[in-house]
């Protein structure tokens, strides 16, 4: 036996203690609020009240990998009719807004012709591959990684999103052994 062999079990060891910390930190859940972004979009109001569907504005997410963000266009779309009534509003987090007059921040938007800088909420690493278009063919929710959109009023990372979380449900849903072989590879996930 050669020296390096020696200490395989060892480096083994040290790979499950460090995967080990992942599945135990996939427990616990970020309890993080979102970003102040630079008009208040409350979900809440539109895919929960109003029952938009996700797929209205997050237009890719089953045939591509990225759902996309909707441009001011699509806002305008509903927004040169719906001016929103003159009322306040008290989000969850406590902030009140004027439903009018939050609505015609986004059409001074669209006649500066500038683009929302909306505050990214769900980041990966750069190392990591993910893409939507596999999951929601398989028939995943959208809440299963991105928690109850639906009744916030600002969009908070709700899911911790670590590797145990992608690798937890990947042993659980590999179709036989060979595909989950696929979904356990390394270069599955990483660049
Ligand atoms: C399919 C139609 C539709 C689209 C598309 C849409 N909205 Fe709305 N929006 C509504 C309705 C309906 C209300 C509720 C108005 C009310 O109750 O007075 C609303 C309310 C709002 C409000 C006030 C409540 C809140 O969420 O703070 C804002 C701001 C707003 N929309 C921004 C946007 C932005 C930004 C976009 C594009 C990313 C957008 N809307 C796209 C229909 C739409
Ligand atoms: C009327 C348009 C509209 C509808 C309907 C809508 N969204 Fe969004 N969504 C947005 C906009 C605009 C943003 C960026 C601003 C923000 O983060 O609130 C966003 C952001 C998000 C984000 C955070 C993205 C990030 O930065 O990481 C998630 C997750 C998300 N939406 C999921 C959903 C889900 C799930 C549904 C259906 C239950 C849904 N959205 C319905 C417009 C919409
Ligand atoms: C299996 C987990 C999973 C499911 C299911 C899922 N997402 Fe995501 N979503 C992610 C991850 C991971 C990211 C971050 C991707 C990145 O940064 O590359 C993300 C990012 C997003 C973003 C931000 C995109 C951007 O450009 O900022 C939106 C919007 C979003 N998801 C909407 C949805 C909607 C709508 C559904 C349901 C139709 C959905 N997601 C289902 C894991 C998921
Ligand atoms: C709710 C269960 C679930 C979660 C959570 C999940 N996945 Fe998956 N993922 C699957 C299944 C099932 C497949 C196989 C789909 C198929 O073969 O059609 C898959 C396939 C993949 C693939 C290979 C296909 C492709 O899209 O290129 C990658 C890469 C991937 N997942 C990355 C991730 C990452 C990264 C995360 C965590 C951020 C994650 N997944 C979270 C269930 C999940
Ligand atoms: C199902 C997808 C998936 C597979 C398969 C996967 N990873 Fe990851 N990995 C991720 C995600 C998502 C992250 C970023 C989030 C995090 O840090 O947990 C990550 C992060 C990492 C990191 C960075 C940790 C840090 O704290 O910076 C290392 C190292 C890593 N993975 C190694 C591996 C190795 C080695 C394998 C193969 C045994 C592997 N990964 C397989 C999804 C995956």
């Amino acid at each position: 036996m050669t020296k390096k062999l020696k200490f395989l079990p060892l480096f083994l060891l040290a790979i499950g203690v460090v995967l080990g910390g992942y599945f135990y930190t996939d427990k616990a859940q970020s309890d993080d609020k979102g970003p102040s972004q630079p008009i208040l979009f409350s979900h809440k109001i539109h895919a929960g009240e109003n029952e938009i569907p996700c797929e209205t504005c997050h237009s890719y997410v089953a045939i591509s990998p990225n759902p996309g963000i909707p441009s001011v266009q699509k806002c305008i779309g509903c927004h040169s009719q719906v001016k929103g009534r003159d009322v306040e509003y008290t989000t969850e987090g406590g902030q009140t807004i004027n439903l009018k007059n939050e609505i015609s921040k986004v059409v001074g938007y669209w006649q500066r012709k500038e683009p929302i800088p909306w505050i990214k909420v769900t980041t990966m690493p750069d190392y990591v591959r993910f893409n939507h278009k596999r999951h929601i063919k398989k028939g995943f929710e959208c809440t299963t990684c991105h928690g109850e959109v639906a009744e916030m009023d600002v969009v908070y990372k709700a899911k911790s999103l670590r590797m145990g979380f992608c690798l937890s449900c990947h042993k659980q849903n590999a179709d036989n052994e060979q595909h989950l072989d696929e979904l356990r590879d390394c270069l599955t996930c990483h660049y």
